[in-house]
């Protein structure tokens, strides 16, 4: 971290050294706390309703009594995209049931919510990632089973992005009975042998990305097929090309996987045309 950013904290702007949350937040505890990331191109948020309509059901879905006010959370995320003067990055929403005395039982719901933001400045756009591709490995999926809510939970993405890493690779692609789900924090793609766009359907084992549905009704528009349905490892490895989708990088080509080149190893077409028609639509 070089600058200090300026951080929201409970109805709060203040310089990131001097923000604080309690000891006791369940946030800290027990990760009772939901998060949205927004991705922020020049100067302006991606998808910003989708987010607030996901973080909703996130809410409901755990019966958080924490208001969701869409204009006021917008408000927040411009003010703090002006004040950290973000082109392009993210803003991170970080929201949890807030301090009480520990607790298995929620407390009160008179209890105050914890609400933090921050941004990260990042080349979204021009990222070089998506020049060379990603290369990725299997691991099983050891996630809890409502990865449709989107928890803090995030200790088992982080230690399989280690073990990616500590195989060589860049991301890890995540297994449940012999299906992929997803990537550790991406939606994931292949592309078969006819151009059909193959994804995992929506349902509690995956989280439902907000850039998925963006892009798969871009790719609809395109013409292209698309098809929501699980599929296997090996069916991955012998795809004509894979991809993964998130708000941090948007359209991501694959082009390894447990060390098996996807095609001929090298950036798809079919990535690099998504990725390009979903940059466009940023834009317009
Ligand atoms: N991750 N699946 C998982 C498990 C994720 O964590 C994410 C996002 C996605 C893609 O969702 P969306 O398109 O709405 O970003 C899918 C964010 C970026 C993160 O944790 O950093």
């Amino acid at each position: 971290m070089s600058e200090e950013r300026i951080v929201y904290v409970n109805g709060n702007y203040v310089p990131e050294s001097e923000a604080t949350v309690s000891v006791f937040d369940r946030g800290f505890l027990f990760a009772d706390a939901v998060y949205e990331v927004t991705a922020v191109v020049g100067g302006k948020l991606i998808d910003f309703d989708g987010h607030v309509t996901r973080l909703k059901r996130s809410v409901a879905e755990l019966s958080m009594p924490a208001e969701v006010d869409e204009a006021k959370l917008r408000g927040i995320h411009e003010e703090l995209v002006s004040r950290n003067d973000i082109d392009e990055g993210l803003v991170y929403l970080q929201l949890t049931r807030g301090a009480a005395d520990r607790d298995f039982l929620y407390p009160d719901t008179s209890t105050t919510p914890t609400l933090v933001l921050f941004t990260q400045k990042k080349a979204v756009v021009e990222n070089p990632a998506a020049e060379r591709g990603m290369a990725v490995v299997s691991l099983p999926d050891l996630r809890w089973d409502r990865r449709d809510i989107k928890t803090v939970q995030l200790l088992y993405p982080s230690m399989a992005k280690m073990e990616a890493k500590a195989q060589g690779a860049d991301d890890a692609w995540l297994v449940e009975d012999g299906m992929v789900t997803e990537a550790t924090s991406a939606n994931a793609y292949i592309v078969t042998g006819d151009g059909t766009i193959v994804t995992r359907g929506l349902s509690n084992a995956i989280l439902h990305g907000i850039t998925r549905r963006a892009v798969l009704a871009l790719a609809e528009e395109a013409g292209l097929k698309v098809e929501e349905r699980g599929f296997t490892i090996d069916e991955a490895k012998a795809a004509r090309e894979a991809f993964v989708t998130s708000a941090s990088a948007f359209v991501m080509p694959v082009v390894s996987i447990d060390g098996a080149k996807i095609g001929d190893g090298s950036v798809g077409p079919l990535a690099r045309r998504l990725r390009g028609i979903y940059l466009e639509a940023l834009a317009a």
